[in-house]
């Protein structure tokens, strides 16, 4: 080939691969998670996509699947791995099989408020915290706030004693199994998706979970009683996967962290609003009855679950433990 053909040759090459490089296909990330749309998390991903769609569109389709529609949370970290989902926000109890500093989340009556959990999840114990599980292949990326957790039951619960021989829902959490079992209740690890028919079936007596998921869940339509404890934190870390990340034009990235802070400060806003206003709907709504406990009854599930807090120190770190206590103050 003469040197003029080869050049030839070469310039329709660039030309080709210039025009293929204009229409590249989006970067898909799909982003699975269990709650409704209409509760903090899923708030979160609504305006995380609207972010996307507007500062990285072309580059990056965001898509969002709500309500296990793609994942329950069982799968969905395993799935991330094999890269078949590229963001999840489960809870903080639903990461024990990578590391176990997050069980410090479980504590029973750790924190007072959502404003003690900031300060500790914005301190650099919280902030170490988000990094626990790289070596496995995860990165955290944020805190997604729910909020406090209540406990319902078809019995009013208003002293530990209460609870004895109960069955409970819980997630995924060996620390929430130690805190049914300080109360003498019968902890059963559940998927999300399933709690509304396990209520209605009978098939357990209780569970516990934030105002705004037992609403979106309709889960006061079938429990009789709902105890006001705040006894534990229903929050959230939105992960990725490092190989998905770290793959990322740099560019790229820079636009979805910067997304992703606003969709977070978004979410958490919504929280605090949902945490009033489905308590509200509940309490309106006449199917339940809220329990308000008194401070002499709350002190006795203080105590029933306290020891807790000892058997788990030691995978926590007690460091990370006082850190916490301090963020009350
Ligand atoms: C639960 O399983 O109760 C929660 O983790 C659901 C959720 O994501 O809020």
């Amino acid at each position: 080939m003469s040197k003029l053909r080869l050049f030839q040759a070469l310039a329709v090459v660039c030309i080709l691969s210039l025009a293929a490089l204009a229409h590249a296909a989006p970067i898909v990330i799909k982003f699975s998670h269990v709650v409704a749309e209409d509760t903090p998390k899923g708030q979160m991903a609504v305006k995380l996509k609207q972010c996307v769609d507007a500062k990285l569109a072309g580059k990056v389709q965001l898509e969002v699947f709500p309500s296990s529609q793609l994942f329950d949370d069982d799968k969905v970290l395993s799935a991330m791995l094999l890269g078949d989902v590229q963001l999840a926000a489960p809870a903080l109890s639903k990461f024990e099989k990578y590391t176990t500093v997050l069980q410090i989340y479980d504590l029973p009556f750790l924190f007072k408020d959502m404003k003690a959990v900031d300060t500790f999840q914005q301190g650099p114990e919280g902030q170490a915290m988000l990094k626990s599980m790289e070596d496995k292949g995860l990165i955290g990326l944020g805190y997604i706030h729910n909020g406090l957790k209540q406990m319902g039951a078809n019995k009013p619960l208003r002293v530990p004693a209460d609870a004895k021989g109960q069955k409970f829902r819980i997630m995924t959490s060996d620390v929430l199994a130690a805190q049914f079992d300080a109360v003498n209740a019968i902890p059963l690890k559940k998927p999300f998706s399933e709690v509304f028919t396990l209520l209605q079936t009978k098939a357990i007596d209780g569970q516990e979970n934030t105002w705004s998921n037992m609403y979106t869940q309709k889960m006061h339509e079938v429990q009789d009683y709902i105890t006001e404890t705040n006894h534990g934190l229903l929050d959230y870390m939105l992960v990725t996967s490092a190989e998905f990340w770290n793959g990322l034009p740099a560019d790229v990235r820079t636009e979805l962290e910067a997304c992703i802070k606003e969709a977070i400060a978004y979410g958490n806003k919504v929280s605090d609003e949902k945490d009033i206003d489905d308590k509200k709907k509940i309490a309106d709504s006449g199917r339940t009855q809220i329990i308000t406990i008194t401070p002499e009854e709350r002190q006795q599930w203080v105590e029933a679950m306290k020891p807790v807090w000892a058997k788990f120190a030691p995978s926590i770190g007690q460091k990370n433990i006082d850190a916490a206590v301090a963020a009350n103050k």
